[in-house]
């Protein structure tokens, strides 16, 4: 069923009172001083030095230099007016070399970036792992081996153990689905390997990761615990049965995988039809359903684009050569709507539609919050020095509206935050991707406030106000 979204909800949201607003970042994509206060190599400083991975040769080396400038980032935070800023700590920063010791200098800077939060007034909501795996694990086996989760819920409990007095909102692990599939099947994500096993192994030990570090996170006392994944709405490309089909099994790639296992207790129940010969799930262990299903105080759902699936052959037809997680199915290209540079369809709808069958489908799901939504555009500077990015105001806005319109249908979401706050380094695709609120000059590290930064300021002042009718902006300087 499609869920319309009216123009009412699209010139003001419409948001319930306690609504959060808030914007995220990630660490890797935006800190920079990768060898600094001790801070060891992760699995992206390795993929990054690969030739030929990342668009222009980049890195996070410097990236947006957050590291050394971050008063001024939440500065533009502070007069953003946000609830909640969701950033990431760095495993490598923490202990180097994820298993040996502690590096007090990295605890000292989120100590400080958390206090500065606080007197902004904002609340920190931390992620323990967007996808900088310390590389001395990686060399263990990283996620394809059970030590890695066990190794993670010892860094939770540092983190923890310094932040937990000050952090209101914990999120244990940041879509595993990249960190499993794009990373050890895809081969477009660190460590950019091609191995169907592995893959699935490491998804399983991601969720076991994610359930220690949770009890860990429990033990410490935190007041809020979750998970951030990216479920996707997966649409078949026509009305053929073979279609149908591949969507069934992108299901079990994309959604079930995690959802089954973390709210409904069980593993996916077409996982052996899926995986076909790669199937084998030695790396579970009597007890890890209950560890993984504990329960959880929210779920993020970070959400961009809809995927069109068609059936499509193997890519490897001989499966004893196949490696990679190859599920016959193809994204198909559609052209009845915007694409942003990305090349990511635009169909806000589709986050309503996503967000109701999740709560159909898992009732034992707790609230939700979102957790990313954004979109990168080709923004331009004006001689004047300001940014009209109005694709992305309009983007924004009409996700917001969907969102709206899934909790009047009855789903529970908490809050929102935009990705992201600055432009950063866009994995694999380098910097070409803007994604920030704040366009950043790479070669100055100027920060910008886009037109965008405005509009989204206006709207939380009247969702404040609770001055509903003004939310397209009421900035003077937005230009909408
Ligand atoms: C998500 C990632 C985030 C960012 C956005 C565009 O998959 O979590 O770091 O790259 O996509």
């Amino acid at each position: 069923m499609q869920h319309p979204i009216t123009d009412a909800a699209r010139a003001y949201p419409g948001l319930p009172p306690g609504f959060l607003l808030g914007a995220a970042t990630a660490s890797y994509q935006i800190e920079g001083a990768h060898d600094e206060d001790g801070r060891g190599p992760s699995i992206w400083d390795t993929y990054c030095r690969r030739p030929g991975l990342v668009a222009d040769g980049a890195s996070g080396d410097t990236a947006c230099d957050h590291y050394h400038r971050y008063r001024e980032d939440v500065a533009l935070l502070r007069d953003l007016g946000v609830d909640s800023y969701r950033f990431s700590v760095a495993w490598p920063r923490i202990r180097p070399t994820g298993s040996g010791p502690v590096e007090r200098r990295g605890l000292d800077f989120y100590d400080r970036l958390t206090d500065a939060l606080l007197t902004a007034g904002i609340s920190p909501a931390v992620t323990l792992y967007h996808w900088d795996l310390p590389q001395a694990l990686e060399d263990r086996g990283g996620w394809r081996v059970r030590e890695t989760a066990e190794r993670f819920a010892e860094y939770t409990a540092l983190v923890a153990g310094r932040l937990g007095d000050r952090v209101d909102r914990w999120i244990t692990l940041n879509e595993p689905f990249c960190s499993a599939f794009l990373g050890h099947a895809a081969a477009v994500h660190a460590p950019g390997t091609r191995e169907g096993r592995g893959a699935l192994a490491a998804a399983h030990h991601l969720l076991v990761g994610h359930g220690l570090a949770a009890s860990a996170l429990r033990a410490a006392g935190a007041r809020e615990i979750g998970i951030t994944l990216n479920p996707d709405r997966l649409l078949p490309a026509t009305d053929d049965p073979a279609d149908h089909a591949a969507v069934q099994r992108a299901e079990t790639l994309h959604n079930e995988v995690w959802f089954e296992p973390l709210f409904a207790g069980r593993y996916p129940a077409h996982e052996a039809e899926t995986w076909g010969p790669m199937a084998d799930g030695s790396f579970r262990r009597d007890g890890d359903l209950d560890l993984i299903g504990a329960p959880l105080d929210f779920v993020g759902v970070n959400y961009y684009r809809p995927l069109t699936i068609a059936d499509a052959p193997y890519t490897d037809p001989d499966p004893a050569t196949r490696t990679a997680v190859d599920i016959r199915a193809a994204e198909r290209p559609r052209d009845d709507v915007r694409h942003t540079t990305m090349g990511w369809p635009v169909a806000p709808h589709t986050l309503t539609d996503l967000l109701v069958d999740l709560t159909r489908r898992y009732p034992a799901m707790p609230p939700l919050l979102i957790t990313e939504n954004g979109s990168a555009e080709s923004d331009t500077v004006t001689p004047e020095g300001r940014v009209h990015d109005t694709d992305r105001i309009d983007y924004l806005r009409d996700h917001l509206a969907a969102v709206a319109e899934a909790v009047r249908a009855g789903v529970d979401v908490r809050g929102y935050y935009v990705w992201s706050l600055l432009d950063n380094f866009e994995w694999a695709r380098g910097y070409r991707q803007r994604f920030g609120i704040v366009r950043v000059d790479y070669a100055t590290q100027q920060r910008i406030p886009k037109d965008s930064y405005h509009w989204y300021r206006g709207l939380i002042a009247a969702h404040r106000g609770g001055r509903e009718g003004t939310g397209t902006a009421s900035g003077d300087e937005a230009t909408r």
